[in-house]
């Protein structure tokens, strides 16, 4: 039995991952390139001490993709399972109450039995290190009833960028049925859910140039453009009264749902209270006519994510600066393509920009929006696990962040994927103090197998 096997190894389940939070894996910051490095060859012993055939460490132009297989009958499906090692950056330490590559466990709210304190806890190395322990249990047991192909990258946080060439150079290495994901929230641990879709990303820097230099207020101020004002004001007028956006033509591909879908996707269970006291903010905003499922689900965004210019050094310094910065992204739904919004938006930003000021949209990463079925055997084989050790179907719902990987298995694998998360949003995926429950942690090492069981007898 699963559970007795998770009682039996549970420390060890604990203090395996916890080696690997200890290693700083930020893909964003070269300063960690070794320690990348260091989490992909870790992943590979791991795989290898679980009893995977096959494993390699796969060089790209980037960071790593770690590879490793077990095919046990050519005749008997295939999951190829997806997840990441790298962590997005620690920064600000001094907002974390213990050190972010220092594991720790504490109690919060949600997680009275203990959560596990550390960056890429719950995104993703704890979720996807579920899998590798999962697979050693079937292994020991004598119990794998698939076969399976383990695929761990290291730049999902900064864009998958090689990811996608990998996939089309390999495609017969990466011969799968459906993909299983664990990378994004349920929920809550007495309330199972499982993701359908996922939100594309369009993501820009963009520069305002007011004067040559930075002039004295005084002198100056009042005849001369000022870059910051004139940004701050340029990013207010993206959305109206509604708080729709105002770029022209980017609603054109939504999607709208119809009213069923609608009402199906708001009979989950939501608490606006806990919502409001979790974030410590008074009310939710957002476009007007939606719930806050359908906003962060089915709805796109554009959301400043960083703004700087000017002095912003102690006391004062009379200053009208010359350039004024943002990074501006938008989360995308379905049918809105990546490429088309940010062009959506550069022609859009250029266009309001006042006489005295130069502009400058300088596009970064971006991401497709996926949908995944819900009557697929592979949704139905998460499901019917979920089930049973959760002992509650789980709901579909939309997650509202991005994986653009995902999109491209679709596209240049003709693969699906499952998104069988286990993380919940409230845990600081991103932020400070990032944690994982214990509870969940240890309920998706014992869901795994009962995907990988149903899943390969409902292929019979
Ligand atoms: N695991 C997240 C995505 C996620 C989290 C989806 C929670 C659904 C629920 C992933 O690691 C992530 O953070 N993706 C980035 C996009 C990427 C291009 C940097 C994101 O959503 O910002
Ligand atoms: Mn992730
Ligand atoms: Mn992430």
């Amino acid at each position: 039995m699963i559970t007795e096997y998770i009682e039996q190894n549970k420390d060890r389940f604990l203090n395996e991952l916890f080696d690997l939070l200890r290693i700083p894996s930020i893909s964003a910051d070269k300063n960690y390139a070794d320690d990348v490095i260091k989490a992909a060859n870790f992943i590979k012993e791991k795989l290898i001490a679980a009893g995977a055939d096959k494993v390699e460490i796969c060089e790209t132009a980037g960071y790593p993709i770690v590879y490793g297989e077990k095919i046990i009958d050519i005749n008997l499906p295939t999951v190829l399972v997806y997840g990441h090692y790298d962590v997005q950056p620690a920064v600000p330490l001094e907002l974390w109450d213990t050190p972010p590559f220092e594991p720790t466990i504490r109690n919060t709210e949600v997680h009275s039995t203990g959560a596990i304190f550390a960056r890429g806890s719950c995104d993703d190395k704890g979720q996807m290190y579920m899998h590798i322990k999962a697979f050693e249990y079937m292994m020991e047991t004598n119990t794998l009833p698939c076969n399976i192909k383990f695929m761990i990258e290291g730049e999902e946080e900064v864009g998958s960028s090689n990811l996608g060439p990998f996939c089309i150079n390999n495609k017969e290495k990466l011969k799968a049925d459906v993909v299983l994901i664990s990378d994004t929230s349920m929920i809550a641990l007495d309330t199972p859910s499982i993701d359908t879709g996922l939100r594309g990303l369009s993501y820009v820097e963009v520069e305002v140039t007011g004067p040559n230099r930075d002039l004295h207020s005084g002198v100056y101020g009042g005849a001369v453009a000022n870059p910051i004002n004139i940004l701050a004001k340029m990013i207010a007028s993206m959305h109206d009264e509604n708080n729709h956006i105002t770029i022209p033509g980017f609603y054109d591909a939504v999607i709208e749902l119809n009213e069923k879908e609608r009402a199906d996707l708001n009979l989950a269970p939501f608490d606006i209270k806990a919502y409001k006291k979790d974030l410590d903010i008074s009310d939710v905003w957002g476009e007007n006519g939606y719930t806050v499922y359908e906003k962060t689900g089915v709805r796109p965004t554009l959301d400043c994510n960083g703004i700087w210019g000017g002095y912003i050094g102690e006391g004062a310094k009379t200053v009208l600066p010359s350039k004024a910065y943002a990074k501006i992204s938008m989360r995308l739904v379905p049918n809105q393509v990546s490429d088309e919004i940010t062009n959506l938006f550069k022609n859009h930003f250029e266009s309001i920009a006042p006489a005295g000021v130069k502009v400058i949209v300088k596009p970064h990463h971006g991401g497709e929006p996926v949908v995944t079925p819900t009557n697929s055997i592979a949704y139905l084989a998460a499901s019917k696990a979920m089930e049973t050790t959760f002992g509650k179907k789980p709901i579909p719902t939309r997650g509202g962040g991005s994986i653009p990987i995902v999109a491209l298995f679709e596209k240049e694998l003709g693969l699906k994927s499952v998104l069988m998360g286990f993380g919940l949003d409230s845990d600081a995926l991103h932020s400070p103090n990032e944690h994982y429950g214990i509870q969940n942690y240890f309920k998706g090492i014992e869901t795994i197998p009962y995907f990988h069981k149903y899943f390969a007898e409902m292929n019979h």
